[in-house]
């Protein structure tokens, strides 16, 4: 293949470009790191803990490095901004943006992981059989989810992974990669692999998947 000298040109000014900003999105300064120290402290350490360890059936862990290696920059700002509706997690849209990106910085800093976010969030969409999903989900995932996916509300520890306001700003890929990996040091274990509690193969995770979308059509 032949291109023009011009549009070679441009990609390389486009790519210089990403990866500058790619590279500021990652090296946040000194003083947003502790202004989104300052903000988180006082607007989210009561349920998230001191550094965002968590607990369990109040908040989830926000430094976890699977949480952080899997979400984008969107989902955490988005999620922050508008709260999570049905949840304890309130919106906290009257703090700005400058703020919201300066915690999600701070967060970011708090596990030294790569953001996989982009791959994760180009993977297809889920596509199996919403039944067979039904059985798995009530047999393993309702004791700590909800039957509902109503997460606390239900009585368990594990977050509303049935509801529209965390179902509308999570990829399959999000769902799909949470599900395989788990999350470190918390009682989300990885359901994929020979230590996993249960081995789920690809199949059926995506049956579960198609499942919880399709439990409140959103
Ligand atoms: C009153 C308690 C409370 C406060 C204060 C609070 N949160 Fe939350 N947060 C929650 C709960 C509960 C959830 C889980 C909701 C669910 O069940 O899905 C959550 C979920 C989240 C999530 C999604 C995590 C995931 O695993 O997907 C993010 C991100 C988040 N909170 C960030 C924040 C930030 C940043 C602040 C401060 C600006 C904050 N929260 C303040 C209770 C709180
Ligand atoms: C022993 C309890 C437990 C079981 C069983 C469990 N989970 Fe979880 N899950 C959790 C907890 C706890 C979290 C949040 C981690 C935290 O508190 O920091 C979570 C988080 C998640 C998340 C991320 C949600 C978000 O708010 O970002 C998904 C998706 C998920 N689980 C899916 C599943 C599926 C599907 C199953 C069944 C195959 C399952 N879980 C089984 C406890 C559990």
């Amino acid at each position: 293949m032949k291109f023009p000298k011009a549009t070679i040109l441009a990609s390389a000014l486009v790519v210089g470009v990403v990866s500058a900003f790619a590279t500021l999105a990652q090296a946040a300064s000194p003083q947003t790191l502790k202004l989104g120290k300052k903000m988180f402290d006082a607007n989210c350490s009561a349920c998230h803990q001191p550094d965002a360890i968590g607990k369990p059936g109040l908040a989830p862990s926000l430094s976890n490095p699977e949480l952080l290696a899997m979400s984008s920059d969107r989902f955490l700002m988005a999620t922050i901004r508008d709260g999570r509706e049905d949840t304890g997690m309130a919106p906290f849209s009257h703090l700005g943006r400058k703020n919201v990106r300066a915690i999600v910085a701070y967060l970011r800093s708090t596990a030294n992981v790569e953001n996989r976010s982009a791959e994760i969030d180009a993977q297809p969409d889920a596509r199996g059989d919403p039944r067979l999903g039904k059985q798995w989900y009530n047999y393993i995932c309702s004791t700590c989810h909800g039957v509902r996916g109503n997460g606390y509300e239900a009585g368990g520890t594990g977050t509303a992974i049935g509801l529209p306001s965390t179902l509308s700003k999570v990829s399959d890929g999000f769902l799909r990669e949470t599900i395989k990996k788990g999350r470190s040091n918390t009682r989300m274990l990885a359901f994929q692999g020979p230590a996993a509690l249960a081995n789920l193969s690809d199949q059926e995770i995506d049956d579960i998947i198609v499942y919880l979308r399709g439990l409140r059509k959103n």
